[in-house]
């Protein structure tokens, strides 16, 4: 570390002017002032650097020192994070809040890790072993969900030497050595730190074919993001945008997830913490929170941090998709982050593009949407990243720079509609204005595991929201009993879609998540009772008369009351008995 005479000459809120001695690398970390606050060169010139700090600059003042270290901001990956909440820059909060009775930070600096916790470690290599940058050499259980795979740094190459047996480690123990062709040894701990500004490197990219299983029936049936694919949120203000977020961190079929509350409420993630410290991943029976990592630059914490919280979270995401992983990344709202960069733009004096935004915007989303993928990793093992991006336009425009930028970058758009909010149909996923580019790549996966037929069902399905659409023009004007009968029974079968499958009531105990082979049983008895009802109206028997058995209502309860004690066969009977009986009344 040099201490140089690098002085602080000016300050402009998290935009500190910094001159003295050489030019301060671009990117790397400094800390500023008597408090010691980090903080990243953004530019370089001459003897003046402008320096953004991660903390309230409210301490700093002119003629403070500061001091270089030289080295990019980076992050120290290694067991221990699972389970944690994190600052924008990787500090660990709850040993902050041991420390100081809160989340405040001011220049502390503190690892990701506990580097004081032993760890059981099982090593698997010996001397004289082949090292190459990625391969795995150690294992631990990080928690009752997810064993840590110990990972060589992506640049080393050599041999394994001085192996430590299995054991008890902290994780900055040298467990080994690794000597490369010249005979240059370095030390191998089971932490490493990386950049976090720099994508760590994979084999290769491959294709997205399975979709990430949510329990959510709008999702999974209708708007399906792939495993290593991109999704937006975009959302009126109340819409559900975080509502859909913790959905999905509950109850998507990841391996990892990373929570990324990014100038949201501090009691959102609050939240987070507590229920997911209580609820169990339906398929493993683990605690969600043993799956969990969460980042916190909430609305109250400095504004330089949340814009390199997302680099932050996108390299921890990395590095458990480097062990052979899926991992779910939501940011919630990426267009808080956005201000962010507006805001230090703006003191930048930067010129300014779109809406007062900087003109890289675009080309910075497009650096943290290229960061998701389905990736063979260095081990040759496969892993991915799926990233969920919330945007918060205002007022609810979606014509916005932010999400008009972040559209060229994502294939799943999940438009969220004020006025289903408003109507509670929640989640208010707009169906005919959110698209799925990933259906069909997926679609051989679906046929496999929902059930063959299910493409023609979900087919079946948008054209019938997409019929109901048009007729709702008219119904408008003229209501809907001109209608013939054929078309009325597009309403009535729209409605038991949009009522009974596209509604999901997160508070429910057991719709907040629905499986795949139930939401197929849904379908198909819906479809089903559309069939069978086409072919009464074809007989020119009115539809009312089968309305009013009660049918069709008692389908808007199926999701309830499916597998809590009632079956396919139970729904399948009911629309046989009403059939029946609506035939006999005719004969
Ligand atoms: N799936 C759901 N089931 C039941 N209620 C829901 C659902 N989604 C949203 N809501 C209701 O809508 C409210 C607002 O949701 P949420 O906080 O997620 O909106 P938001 O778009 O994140 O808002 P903001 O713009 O303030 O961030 C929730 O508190 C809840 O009452
Ligand atoms: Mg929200």
């Amino acid at each position: 570390m040099e201490t140089n005479n690098y002085y602080i000459h000016g300050v402009n809120g998290p935009v500190i002017t910094v001159r003295g001695g050489r030019s301060l690398p671009m990117m790397s970390l400094v800390y500023v002032g008597n408090d010691k606050i980090p903080g990243e060169v953004v530019s370089a010139n001459g003897d003046t650097a402008i320096v953004q700090v991660y903390e309230d600059s409210a301490g700093l003042g002119k003629g403070q020192p500061v001091i270089s270290t030289g080295r990019p901001m980076s992050v120290l990956l290694g067991p221990g994070m699972i389970s944690n909440i994190y600052d924008g820059i990787a500090r660990p909060l709850r040993t902050i809040a041991g420390m100081t009775g809160s989340f405040i930070t001011k220049g502390i600096t503190l690892p990701a890790l506990d580097l004081e916790k032993l760890w059981d470690v099982n090593i698997e290599v010996k001397d004289g072993d082949d090292a190459k940058g990625g391969m795995i050499f150690a294992r631990t259980m990080e928690s009752d969900a997810i064993e840590h795979r110990c990972m060589l740094r992506p640049d080393l190459k050599g041999k394994f030497i001085e192996v430590k047996p299995s054991g008890r480690y902290k994780v900055t123990d040298v467990i080994a050595q690794i000597v490369d062709e010249r005979g240059r040894k370095t030390p191998l701990m089971l932490a490493q730190e990386w950049p976090i500004r720099r994508p760590r490197p994979c084999l290769k990219r491959l294709p997205i074919t399975r979709p990430l299983v949510t329990g959510q029936r709008v999702i999974d049936t209708l708007f399906p993001v792939g495993k290593g694919g991109c999704a937006a949120i975009p959302g009126p203000f109340g819409a559900g945008k975080t509502m859909v977020q913790h959905q999905l961190a509950k109850w998507s079929d990841a391996d990892v997830i990373v929570y990324l509350g990014c100038g949201e409420r501090g009691n959102e993630m609050t939240q987070v913490l507590d229920e997911f410290a209580e609820l169990k991943d339906p398929k493993t029976g683990h605690l969600l929170m043993e799956r969990t990592i969460l980042i916190a630059n909430t609305s109250n914490m400095p504004v330089a941090a949340r814009e390199a919280s997302i680099y932050t979270g996108m390299t921890i995401a990395e590095y458990y998709r480097d062990m052979g992983y899926h991992v779910a990344l939501m940011a919630d709202s990426t267009s808080r982050w956005a201000e962010a960069l507006r805001e230090i733009s703006g003191r930048l004096e930067e010129m300014p593009a779109e809406e007062s935004f900087p003109a890289y915007l675009p080309s910075r989303l497009a650096g943290f949407y290229e960061r998701a993928g389905y990736m063979e990793t260095l081990s040759g093992a496969e892993g991915s990243i799926t990233v969920i991006g919330a945007v918060s336009p205002q007022g609810g425009d979606f014509s916005e720079p932010v999400t008009q930028n972040t559209k060229r970058f994502i294939r799943t758009f999940w438009a969220l509609d004020r006025s289903l909010a408003y109507a509670r149909h929640f989640p208010s996923i707009n169906w005919t204005t959110s698209y799925s580019e990933y259906f069909i790549d997926l679609k051989d996966w679906y046929e496999n595991n929902f059930g063959s037929g299910f493409t023609k069902m979900r087919q079946q399905i948008i054209d019938i929201l997409g019929k109901e659409s048009s007729l709702m023009e008219i119904v408008k004007l003229i209501g809907a009993d001109i209608l013939p009968d054929d078309q009325k029974l597009i309403i009535e079968t729209a409605k038991v879609i949009r009522q009974g499958y596209l509604q999901q009531n997160a508070f429910h105990k057991t719709d907040t998540y629905m499986p795949p082979e139930k939401q197929m049983i849904m379908l198909e008895v819906i479809l089903y009772l559309f069939e069978e009802a086409k072919k009464l109206t074809s007989r020119n028997i009115p539809l009312n008369q089968l309305v009013a058995t009660g049918v069709f209502s008692a389908l808007y309860r199926m999701k309830f009351d499916l597998g809590e004690g009632q079956t396919k066969d139970y729904f399948i009977k009911l629309i046989d008995d009403s059939i029946s009986k609506v035939l006999e009344g005719n004969e």
